[in-house]
């Protein structure tokens, strides 16, 4: 299985067990972890292994999962965006996290609009897309609202967080980005 997405700036490609330092590094940052872990700090190398092994297991479960996205012009690891179910999860959803070195320069934004029509191309039948941010998130949301996506009534509680479900629809979203 061969899966490339590229953007003007970046590639995405399946997460691979390549990327795992990377992906520990980037988590280690107690900025990126902030609403990424049970404890709202960061995990151990020793659970981010296994969290890292669960991502990989998830592409092979469900036939998609998360994106590592490369800078094209340096060929730099910044990240990992895409689609994301886990069992017991509130729908199919495109989560993002970037590495703190490369903030700021709207990656997130570009490789998520990438990233859903991917997904949207590989299930015709899927209705909207979703994503799951804390309230306090703000970088998240602010990225949200730049790929289409509204802030439902939906909550979906995670760990000791009520997470808010935003959310875009097929044919209005791909009207816009499609
Ligand atoms: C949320 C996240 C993926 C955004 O990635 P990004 O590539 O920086 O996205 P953008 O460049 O579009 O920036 C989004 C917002 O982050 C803020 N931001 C940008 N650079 C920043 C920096 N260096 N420091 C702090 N905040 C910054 C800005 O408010 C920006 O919104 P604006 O462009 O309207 O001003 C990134 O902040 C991240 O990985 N956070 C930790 C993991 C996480 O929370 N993931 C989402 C879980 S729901």
């Amino acid at each position: 299985m061969t899966i490339r997405i590229d953007t003007e700036r970046l590639r995405l490609r399946p997460l691979a067990p390549e990327d795992c330092e990377a992906h520990i590094q980037m988590m280690l940052d107690p900025a990126v972890a902030a609403t990424l872990s049970p404890t709202g700090g960061a995990q151990s190398r020793h659970d981010l292994w296994r969290q890292f092994a669960s991502y990989l297991g998830h592409w092979d479960i469900r036939g998609y999962g998360w994106f590592s996205v490369e800078e094209k012009a340096t060929g730099a690891w910044v990240g990992r965006v895409g689609p994301w179910m886990p069992e017991g999860w509130p729908g199919l959803e495109c989560g993002w996290s970037i590495a703190r070195s490369h903030w700021g320069q709207g990656y997130a934004p570009e490789a998520a609009v990438g990233a859903i029509k991917w997904t949207f191309d590989q299930f015709p039948d899927l209705p909207r897309i979703i994503s799951c941010i804390a309230p306090a998130n703000a970088n998240s949301q602010a990225v949200a609202k730049k790929i289409g996506e509204q802030k439902t009534a939906e909550t979906f509680e995670l760990w000791d967080m009520s997470l808010d479900i935003w959310a875009a629809d097929r044919a209005a979203w791909l009207a816009r980005f499609g």
